[in-house]
């Protein structure tokens, strides 16, 4: 059945309702895993909705015809007293740690596995599945005649507890497998959660003045044992698969890549960092590739996962008690520490937020040293009961500025100063504040950097400098985020050239940096000629913007990038959103009474427009219209999915990828049959190579810029 008869009004009245039931359900599915799994939607939202909405009316209509796999049952059951007990058909196992970090730790398992295998030094090097070590949760997913019938977690490996009703409301988890109907199929694998989703659930948390998680593992293992399945869905989870418990009617692939293979086919979530690798020395490089793009991934991982990639030799090597012999996870430097806090600092943000600062004795966490960590706010640190002196948790992830996320109560784990640090991973996801808690830190009256007063907004939880660009703590913060990557992208200038520019009264204001000459520049202290001429370049380059990336460059409070996205789209011309009012403001989708007043109450100050005015008077510009697509203008790109790879001669990644959203056009990270375009600048890599072999069209940047313009 086309997707044109879906979609056709005259469908039969009745005609069969079961078959119309059976065939909502399985496009339904398809364009939730299109969507949830594969990042590349091809329905518009409305139309997935409505379809849902037939099936809905369908089914009330016909009782009979309701199934465990439709959409519609990942609908919230009811509180639950308790968790019912499951006995895992195949015991849930774990798996050997190797610790040694090192280049070492692969190679001792490479040299256990082949003395179990009794293979000599003439004999091949043994062949090796590498995969990610998750840091979530493990979960066990029972399919029966490939329909979900159960959840259930480890627990003690051989009887863990049944959370059906909770992993339903994870979208990417998969009601029916495609294509299965094997009598039973378990998967296996981890949940875990988004480090986005975490940063932002912990966010809301604060702003509620309720208890934040730890870490993100922390977060999606309260979530999975909610009682209360509308809590659990509010808790955004994902998961990824490595393994099968049960198997009964499905004929087994002989690898362990050809199991993952076929799960991701099923249409379930398999990580796509894995490689089938030969010998420890492939091992190692998997573990140092991986390394290096551990901060870069969205989410969480403690280590990688080495597999005999036979199942035949995964059997003849067998069990040892509790583990297998053909696996071995193989960790990296932990992502959260013990140390002291040594103090406590105040940092003044670009909005005037007076943060507390944890100086901390310098810890190694998470791959680097760290010494200063975020403490969030005083609620917050009064919460977690955390006091100067005492021994605390830093956490560092990714690109996340570190933070304090509990302080702990016993001695014994203090570390002692120059003793190397504790790592925290077998702590409680909660830490009970002492008893009686006596606070040794108060919030300043007033600013530490301008004097100005500070002050709490009744009700609110954030001190702020009242001292606005005066304060010179401030000015730097906001130029230094005018300058960001994502915001005008200005090359070079970083904090120690703002820091400089604003205590040498250089530069006053946003617009005042375009006034900056190449003699004023190379004037400061270790600036040479030519790098004060490329920052003048940087400068030149950066005027050519998007609507969008200026309105988040401007720094205006509630308004991140996706806001300033769809401001640009919504209005289209910065004189329209100038002239907005607040009921305008609140028609952008997203845009709720504070943003909107937040927004309003900017461009009402006269000091503000004037600023607009000045910076476009120095040449900054954007196409006009350019993001309107949503109200006007045309949208050539539309439907169509662009990849991008290498560096293009004038456009930055970010730059073009505005480019193409604002043309309608989806940026996507990886090739695939459904990419229409790879744009390739300078230096493009194997991206190039899958376009070429799936024969992608691909373009330059002219290219792109013809298809822009329609
Ligand atoms: S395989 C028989 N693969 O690590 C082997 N486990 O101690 C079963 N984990 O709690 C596990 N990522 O939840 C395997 N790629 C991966 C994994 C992984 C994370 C967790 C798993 C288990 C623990 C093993």
């Amino acid at each position: 059945m086309s997707q044109s008869d879906l979609f056709s009004a005259d469908v039969p009245a009745l005609a069969a309702p079961a078959a119309r039931a059976a065939e909502l359900r399985a496009t339904l599915n398809h364009h939730a895993h299109l969507y949830y799994v594969l990042d590349q939607p091809e329905l518009p939202d409305a139309e997935y909705d409505r379809l849902f909405q037939e099936l809905q009316a369908l089914e009330a209509a016909h009782p009979e015809l309701l199934t465990p796999d439709s959409p519609t049952q990942r609908v919230l059951g009811r509180v639950l007293d308790g968790f019912a007990p499951v006995r895992h058909a195949v015991p849930m196992l774990s798996i050997l740690t190797e610790t040694d970090t090192t280049p070492a730790g692969a190679e001792s398992f490479d040299a256990r596995v082949r003395r179990e295998l009794d293979l000599g030094e003439l004999d091949a090097p043994v062949e090796y599945a590498a995969e990610l070590k998750f840091d979530g949760l493990a979960l066990n997913l029972r399919y029966e005649q490939g329909v979900l019938v159960q959840a259930a977690t480890r627990g003690d490996g051989e009887t863990g507890e049944e959370v059906t009703q909770n992993i339903r409301t994870i979208k990417q988890i998969p009601l029916r497998l495609l294509g299965v109907d094997a009598a039973v199929l378990e998967v296996r694998g981890e949940v875990y959660m988004r480090r986005d989703d975490f940063e932002a659930l912990n966010e809301r948390q604060r702003e509620k003045g309720d208890k934040t998680f730890v870490n993100p593992r922390n977060a999606a293992a309260g979530a999975v044992r909610q009682l209360d399945p509308g809590i659990a869905a509010q808790r955004p989870l994902s998961f990824f698969a490595y393994g099968l418990g049960e198997v009964l009617g499905w004929q087994l692939p002989d690898t362990h890549a050809g199991v993952l293979d076929a799960l991701q086919t099923m249409g379930v979530p398999v990580c796509e960092h894995r490689v089938v690798t030969f010998g420890p020395s492939g091992l190692v490089q998997f573990h140092q590739a991986m390394a290096q793009q551990r901060d870069a991934l969205p989410f969480d991982i403690d280590g990688v996962v080495y597999k005999v990639n036979s199942l035949a030799l995964q059997r003849s090597l067998g069990f040892k008690t509790r583990e297998p012999r053909w696996a071995v996870a193989h960790k990296y430097p932990a992502q959260e520490q013990l140390t002291r806090l040594n103090a406590i600092d105040i940092q003044v943000g670009r909005t005037g937020k007076l943060t507390p600062v944890a100086k901390l004795e310098p810890v190694f966490v998470g791959g680097t040293t760290v010494s200063n960590a975020t403490l969030h706010n005083v609620f917050e640190l009064r919460r977690k009961g955390v006091r100067v002196g005492d021994t605390v948790i830093v956490r560092r992830a990714g690109d996340v500025i570190p933070e304090v996320v509990g302080r702990v109560a016993s001695a014994a784990l203090a570390p002692r100063a120059g003793a190397s640090a504790v790592p925290a991973d077998s702590l409680p996801s909660s830490f009970a504040p002492r008893e009686p808690y006596v606070p040794n830190f108060r919030m300043p009256a007033v600013c530490p950097v301008c004097g100005s007063a500070a002050l709490r907004e009744k009700g609110g939880i954030d001190y702020r400098c009242s001292g606005g660009l005066f304060c010179p703590a401030q000015r730097k913060q906001a130029l230094l985020h005018f300058a960001g990557r994502r915001a005008m992208d200005i090359e070079g200038l970083g904090d120690k050239l703002v820091e400089q520019l604003v205590d040498g009264g250089i530069v006053l204001s946003l617009p005042g940096l375009y006034t900056l000459g190449v003699a004023k520049l190379a004037a400061l202290e270790r600036m040479a000629d030519k790098s004060a001429q490329n920052i003048i370049d940087a400068l030149e380059k950066s005027k050519r913007t998007t609507l969008a990336r200026f309105l988040f460059a401007l720094g205006i409070r509630q308004v991140g990038e996706t806001t300033a996205k769809d401001l640009a789209r919504h209005f289209g011309s910065l004189d329209r959103l100038v002239e907005a009012s607040v009921d305008d403001l609140l028609a952008v989708r997203d845009v709720g009474p504070i943003v909107a007043q937040s927004i309003h109450t900017f461009f009402a100050q006269a000091h503000n427009r004037e600023v607009l005015e000045q910076l476009r008077a120095a040449g900054v510009h954007w196409d006009e219209g350019e993001g309107a697509a949503q109200n006007q203008g045309p949208q050539p790109l539309l439907g169509k999915t662009l990849v991008l790879t290498g560096t293009l001669p004038t456009l930055s990644r970010d730059a073009a990828k505005a480019l193409i959203e604002a043309a309608g056009g989806k940026v996507s990270g990886s090739v695939s049959k459904k990419t229409h375009y790879v744009i390739a600048g300078e230096e493009a890599g194997s991206k190039l190579d899958k376009a070429r072999e799936l024969g992608v069209e691909v373009l330059d940047e002219a290219g792109l810029t013809a298809l822009l313009s329609g």
